[in-house]
């Protein structure tokens, strides 16, 4: 059987995407992660669900001697899905250079990897970072990408360039470009979800941590340009996330790609502002959030939500969970958090 090499396994999307490789497909899975915002018990929750073994590596991908050790015993490698990456928009402002220096050099080392060894599917985790503050919403995979509002947004405009480049020369090499959106929810049993070991930066988890009290949240302006004056976001299912992973590998597997590198907007197309989040939230947990209002968040774009068609023509995606379902598994996790 053949190998697919995933990075960040044990991170949030990466450990939903082992969950749906090992129980959708027969693929023999390596996972490379260093916990630099992850846990080793990340893994037991996916062998739990999974009831399947699969080989895990602990090193870090900026270390180009590293990888080519720890990989030497591992044949018959038909992809990488490439997570591992830091995602935090305020610490990318705060350090940009540890961002540029960790998601491009991981990403670098990865490719040199793919070609001494010649893998041939590569799937990317970008982001609707990449986009800025477009001109026009919804953004289809054809919008014009402005400036990058924060370092992390601009190291994955850099990682998609790096791609493209790298494909014109090495023309052997197939790649899908994922830009999500922003994933949100947990697995629906409520026994896996986001739980980064750093204090959490993105809204969901503060929200489920507020509501039991482990946090306080506070909503980075409401005074936009935008319909209730609260920033704008389209929030999709880490579930259906991590199933277009399954759906962009076999893709590439099946060589139904028309480009050597393909691009996909991964969101439901849906525009919802931080008050309709926290509004779902209050509903579906029936408990009231106290949260305060603050001042913008530096590096934030006001508003972004996608054009999905390609993704569903292309890849047969459909996102199947709505915004309360988003609310209602996050919470079941964070609830799971605080029995165990
Ligand atoms: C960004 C990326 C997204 C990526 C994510 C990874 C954009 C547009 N999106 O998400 O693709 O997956 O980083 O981290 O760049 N908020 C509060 N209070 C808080 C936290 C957040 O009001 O304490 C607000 C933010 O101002 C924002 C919304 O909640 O409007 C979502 O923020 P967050 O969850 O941090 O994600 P993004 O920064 O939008």
């Amino acid at each position: 059987m053949k190998t697919i090499i995933v990075t960040g396994g044990a991170g949030y999307i990466g450990s939903h995407t082992l969950i749906e490789l090992l129980n959708k497909t027969d693929y023999n899975i390596v996972s490379i992660d260093n916990f630099s915002n992850s846990a080793a018990n990340s893994y037991d929750r996916v062998k739990a669900l999974t009831k399947r073994e699969f080989q895990t590596i602990n090193i870090d991908l900026c270390n180009e001697n590293d990888l080519r050790q720890n990989l030497s015993n591992v044949k018959d490698i038909l992809g990488i899905i490439h997570f591992a990456a830091f995602k935090s928009v305020p610490d990318s402002m705060a350090d940009p250079v540890l961002y540029y220096w960790n998601n491009i050099n991981s990403l670098t080392n990865l490719l040199k990897y793919a070609k001494e060894k010649q893998i041939k599917n590569f799937i990317f985790s970008s982001s609707c970072s990449v986009y800025g503050n477009a001109d026009e919403l919804p953004v289809t995979e054809e919008t014009l990408l402005k400036k990058a509002e924060s370092p992390y947004g601009h190291t994955k405009q850099i990682g998609e360039d790096i791609i493209e480049f790298f494909s014109k020369s090495n023309p052997w090499l197939n790649a899908v470009i994922l830009r999500y959106f922003n994933p949100v929810g947990a697995h629906l049993s409520g026994t896996n979800g986001e739980s980064p070991i750093n204090k959490p930066n993105n809204l969901v988890p503060i929200i489920t941590q507020t509501a039991v009290g482990k946090n306080s949240l506070t909503v980075f302006g409401n005074d936009y340009s935008t319909p209730d004056g609260y920033c704008v976001r389209d929030y999709i299912h880490v579930t259906d996330i991590a199933d277009a992973h399954i759906k962009a590998f076999e893709y590439l597997v099946k060589q139904k790609n028309k480009k050597k590198v393909s691009l996909f907007n991964l969101g439901t197309g849906k525009g919802v502002s931080v008050l309709e989040v926290i509004k779902s939230f209050e509903k579906v947990s029936k408990t009231k959030l106290n949260y305060t209002v603050g001042p913008r968040r530096a590096g934030d774009v006001v508003a972004v939500y996608c054009d999905n068609t390609l993704a569903r023509t292309e890849l047969g995606w459909t996102p199947e969970f709505d915004l309360d379902n988003m609310m209602l598994t996050a919470w079941k996790w964070q609830q799971n958090l605080e029995n165990n």
